[in-house]
């Protein structure tokens, strides 16, 4: 299985309008660039290179000040996700613990690295630095719930399960 490419899409109508419902929603708050990207992420799943100028608009701001902040956060996303949002945590305990190999797995049976979606739309893999459940390390977050010691054999068994949930293969 290959990975999507990371190309950019242009945003849809209908994503440019939710774009500019939360900003302008925002626009008057104090301090408003980062409350309007964890609006834009909390309604489309990612924030859209076209929301950059925007925001950068909105507050009359640079657009390299807002892109900055952009890419500051590993959270924010600038490309749609997959169906389901795989967070693997790569801080020092899960580490030791064998998130690497976790990794490994993922590209060699998924065809999925860090930072890609599977080819067919299901799965985003993303880094994580502590999920807080280290004593249960390694962790993973999948589409916002954590689970701990997991093993290649879980982690399978996990993306299976999620994958049925939205009619995907397994
Ligand atoms: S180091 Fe992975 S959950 Fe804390």
């Amino acid at each position: 299985m290959q990975s999507r490419s990371s190309s950019a899409v242009a945003a849809t109508p209908d994503q440019l309008a939710a774009v500019d419902a939360a900003i302008s929603r925002l626009a008057t708050m104090r301090g408003a660039c980062l409350p309007m990207m964890h609006a834009i992420q909390a309604e489309l799943g990612f924030v859209p290179h076209e929301a950059v100028q925007r925001i950068a608009d909105s507050l009359n701001l640079s657009r390299a000040d807002v892109h900055g902040v952009l890419t500051y956060y590993h959270d924010f996303r600038s490309e749609a996700p997959g169906c389901h949002v795989l967070k693997v945590c790569r801080a020092e305990s899960c580490q030791a613990m064998g998130s690497e190999k976790l990794e490994d797995h993922l590209c060699e049976k998924h065809g999925v690295a860090m930072g890609e979606t599977c080819a067919d739309g299901e799965v985003t893999v993303e880094p994580v630095y502590c999920l807080g459940n280290c004593a249960l390390s390694p962790a993973v977050m999948l589409d916002g719930k954590v689970y701990g010691r997991v093993s290649a054999e879980r982690l399978d068994a996990l993306l299976q399960r999620a994958k049925k949930s939205t009619g995907g293969q397994s």
